[in-house]
Parts: structure tokens; C-alpha cells; sequence
């Protein structure tokens, strides 16, 4: 529970990220109350016209609550507007008027979180005109900042953007969203291996074949031509979330659950994370192409609005990770993700070696261990075990053995719900540091650079499993992705 008495701005508050997530966010915390006590809102945007409106649209659109008019009267009351650009210094002048004035009115003491729901491009204004006005040394109470990837676009550009940030705000008061940390089956990730003693003893490249991380989705991108082209799917989604799943799977039991501990463990993994190679072989990346998506036909990328004939940004990426560590050494960790594909799935797949001796009889027919955890749709645990079919011989057929969260516990929060109060908490267990997103770049930067120097990806039909070519990168070990 949060107990502080807290105000929120909002740069980007007319944006889509604000709409579709923050808002429905700050409403269901509403609905539960769970906002801090005293809360006010406080909304920067170039024009802000309609805009409670459109919120209100968007509340009862995408919020994970029922719309109770009296609760949405109630937040937007405590809804401020400042209207200005970001170069604007007098905006800024006004936006520290109005946070002043909120706190007299209210007798608070001056507790601020900066949401930047802005283009990267924008970060550094932003924070320097913050400082400019003095809004990023608190008097009293305190002050956080709260940033959106990308992070940058490879590692300098990240560098660089540490830094501006950095000049601002302490490193303490900076929390780098992936709003994947939020979900509650990546929390279970680190619950299951460390609170459960059987795992444990498996966990390392004596027992483990190797592990796939897919993140499988059946959306395209219409719509976000300005963010996605250029920038692709590795970018998007795997320098973040998939490698910081990577690194919850591959991490060493933190001493305590808590930040610091957390993301010590974290670092020393995606330290020693390095793509393996020869590329050709063991990368891949497409381009969905015309095709099908639930049941209707879709265009490909490049019918997009927005995305020119010839652009060759990625909407699929597979490569393959390795870590050097005594732990993981000679273990692949696959990880592929895509936009159009047949199916929405993200998920962890630890597969376990075969049994590497016992009767002939079963080994010859034995099926692959495999522990998933399923982070949506149907989020939950499954374990996949051979077992003897019933009647003569020895034959063995792979089984489920299952867990769905939904049916054991209550609805969860949603990921911006939970990130968002930990902000108004203190705690930025679930934000990654600036170290971890700098060691993802170097992950995977050579593969953005090699992208960048060979062709372009291979198209596939939208509504398939995504380009031959990432099948070429399993088949050479005769392992197989699994299926979508
Ligand atoms: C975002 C990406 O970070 O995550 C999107 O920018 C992607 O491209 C989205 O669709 C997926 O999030 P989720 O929670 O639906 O898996």
C-alpha cells in the first residue's frame, strides 16, 4: 500500500502509451484504492483539448475494472492541465506553479514522480528543462522520474541517455519501465526456481538441452509507422523484455528480493550473455508479407501506412544467446519473436537433456522433458513428462502436467498497475538498471550491425510461424522451435 501523499505528471498525455495503459493503469489503482492518499494528476501536452474526454474513452476501453462513473468523477477531478511544448521553459515555469499550488491546497509536501511518455527524442529536453526550473531538486519531499524505452537505439545512443538522465536525476530516482517485469507469471519466474527445491539441483547445462524464449504475436504494426520503422523487432522487444526474461531464467538466487540484490544477479548474467555465431546460421529476422491474421486477410508491412516500399525493418528476429558461465556454459538460449504470426504466445521453454541412461527399451522411445512458463495468453506453468500408454511394451507418449494461475489465484494487476505504485512505493525491484539495458545493447548489437550490412529480411506470409530461415537455425543441432 502506498501511504505517501504523491502528485503524477504525465508528459505525453494525449499519447497512445497514456491512453491505452497509464490512464486505464491510474484508474484501476483508483477503482481498488490503491493511489496514494492526496493524489493529483497533472497532464503536460502540446494540446489538450477534449482530453478528459478521450480519457474517458479510453478508461472504459482498456481499464481491467468496470467503469464506475463516481470513481472516474473522483480521479479526474484531481486532473491538472499544462499546455506548452517541450522547448517551452514557460510551460515548465507554470507546470511548477500548479504542482506548488496543488501541495498548499493540500498540505503536501512536495512528492512528484515525472512520467516521460515521450520520443526518446524528447528525454533530454524534458529532463533539462526540469532542471532549468528546479524540479528535479526537491526541497522537500521527493522526486522520480519515470522513463519509456527505447533506451536508445544501440549502445551509445544509450550511453548518451544514461547520462542526460543521469545529470538530472540520481540514479536512484530513475525507473526504466519494461512493463514485462510487471507481469505477475515473470515474477513466478524467480518464485518457482527459488522457492521450490526441486528445480534448483537441475538448473545448469548438465541437465538442461537448452531453453527458447519465443514472444509470439498476432498483431502488425499499422498504426505505429513513426515508432516501429527503423527501429524493428529486436529493438522493440527483445534488447528488453526477452532479454530480461533471459536473464530471470539464467540468474543466481539474489541474496534477498529485493533491488539491489535483484540486479546484481541480473548484471552478471547479461554481462557474460553474447550472441553465438557464425550469424548466417544461428540468426534470423523477416518481414511479414500479405496474409492472414484471425481469420482475415492483412496486408504485409510494407502496405502499411506509413512504412515505404523498401523499408527493411524487421518484424521478426531469432538469434541464438549463449552465457558464459560455468552454469550455462554449451547451452543455447533461442529466443525469436514476431509480429503476425499464427498465434499470440510468449513464453519460456527449459528443456531438459534426455535421460542419459536406464533401460534401452525407454530411452529409444523417451520424450523431452520440458518445463514452460506460459506469460500469456493463459498464463501458468506446464511440465511435459513421457508416461506408458496402457497395454503391452514400453511405449511412451509425452504428457501435460499443468497449473493456471487464473484458476488458482484472483485476477492480477495489470503490469502498468503493479510498476506504477512501485514507483509511489520506492521500490525499483522490477525496473531494470541502467547497467542491465546497457549490457542488452551489447548483446545485441553486432546482430543489428550485421542486419545492417546484409540484405534485407526474408518476407513471411502474416498469420504463419515466421521465415524458414529461423527453422535453419535449430535444425542443424536436430532440435526444433516449438510449435505456434
Ligand atoms: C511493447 C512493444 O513493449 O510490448 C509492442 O513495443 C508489443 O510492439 C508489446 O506489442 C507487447 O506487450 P504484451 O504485454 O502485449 O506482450
Amino acid at each position: 500500500r502506498v501511504v505517501e501523499p504523491a502528485s503524477l505528471v504525465i508528459f505525453g498525455i494525449t499519447g497512445d502509451l497514456s491512453r491505452k495503459k497509464l490512464i486505464p493503469a491510474i484508474y484501476d489503482l483508483a477503482y481498488c484504492g490503491q493511489l496514494p492518499p492526496d493524489f493529483d494528476l497533472v497532464g503536460f501536452a502540446r494540446d489538450a483539448t477534449n482530453i478528459k474526454i478521450r480519457l474517458r474513452e479510453s478508461v472504459i476501453e482498456h481499464a481491467r475494472t468496470p467503469f464506475d462513473p463516481v470513481i472516474w468523477e473522483g480521479l479526474i477531478a484531481r486532473l491538472s492541465l499544462v499546455e506548452g511544448s517541450f522547448d517551452d521553459l514557460d510551460a515548465f515555469a507554470r507546470l511548477a506553479a500548479v504542482l506548488v499550488d496543488l501541495d498548499h491546497r493540500r498540505g503536501k509536501v512536495g512528492n512528484y514522480v515525472f512520467y516521460l511518455s515521450v520520443p526518446p527524442s524528447a528525454f533530454a529536453t524534458v529532463c533539462n528543462q526540469l532542471a532549468e526550473i528546479g524540479l528535479n531538486r526537491p526541497q522537500r519531499g521527493w522526486r522520480r522520474v519515470v522513463v519509456e524505452k527505447p533506451f536508445g537505439h544501440d549502445l551509445s545512443s544509450s550511453r548518451e541517455l544514461g547520462q542526460v538522465l543521469e545529470q538530472v536525476f540520481p540514479p536512484s530516482s530513475i525507473y526504466r519501465i519494461d512493463h514485462y517485469l510487471g507481469k505477475e507469471t515473470v515474477q513466478n519466474i524467480l518464485a518457482l526456481r527459488f522457492a521450490n527445491g526441486m528445480f534448483e539441483p537441475l538448473w545448469n547445462n548438465r541437465h538442461i538441452d537448452h531453453v527458447q524464449i519465443t514472444m509470439a504475436e498476432t498483431v502488425g504494426v499499422a498504426g505505429r509507422a513513426g515508432y516501429y520503422d527503423g527501429v524493428g523487432a529486436a529493438r522493440d522487444v527483445i534488447q528488453n523484455h526477452l532479454l530480461q526474461l533471459l536473464a530471470l531464467v539464467a540468474m543466481e538466487e539474489p541474496v534477498a528480493f529485493d533491488a539491489d540484490s535483484i540486479a546484481a544477479e541480473k548484471i552478471k548474467i547479461l554481462s557474460a550473455a553474447e550472441l553465438l555465431g557464425p550469424l548466417a546460421q544461428t540468426s534470423a529476422r523477416g518481414q511479414y508479407g500479405p496474409g492472414m491474421a484471425n481469420g482475415h486477410p492483412v496486408v504485409g508491412l510494407t502496405g502499411e501506412a506509413g512504412f515505404p516500399l523498401e523499408s527493411t525493418t524487421e518484424t521478426f528476429a531469432a538469434l541464438t544467446v549463449g552465457i558464459g558461465t560455468r552454469r550455462w556454459a554449451g547451452v543455447p538460449f533461442y529466443i525469436r519473436t514476431g509480429k503476425r504470426l499464427a498465434r499470440k504466445a510468449t513464453e519460456i521453454a527449459v528443456t531438459f537433456a534426455p535421460p542419459s541412461h536406464g533401460s534401452a527399451a525407454v530411452r529409444t522411445t523417451a520424450v523431452s522433458n520440458v518445463l514452460v512458463f506460459r506469460v500469456q495468453p493463459d498464463d501458468g506453468i506446464e511440465l511435459h513428462i513421457g508416461a506408458k500408454r496402457p497395454g503391452g511394451g514400453m511405449d511412451i507418449q509425452p504428457v501435460s502436467l499443468g497449473m493456471d494461475f487464473r484458476s488458482v489465484f484472483d485476477q492480477a494487476p495489470e503490469a502498468y498497475e503493479r510498476l506504477i505504485c512501485d514507483v509511489f512505493r520506492g521500490d525499483a525491484t522490477l525496473f531494470p538498471r541502467r547497467e542491465e539495458v546497457e549490457y542488452s545493447w551489447r548483446v545485441i548489437d553486432p546482430l543489428l550491425q550485421y542486419w545492417a550490412d546484409n540484405g534485407r529480411p526474408d518476407v513471411y506470409p502474416a498469420g504463419s510461424a515466421g521465415p524458414a530461415s529461423a527453422d535453419r537455425i535449430l535444425t542443424e543441432s536436430q532440435r526444433t522451435w516449438r510449435s505456434l
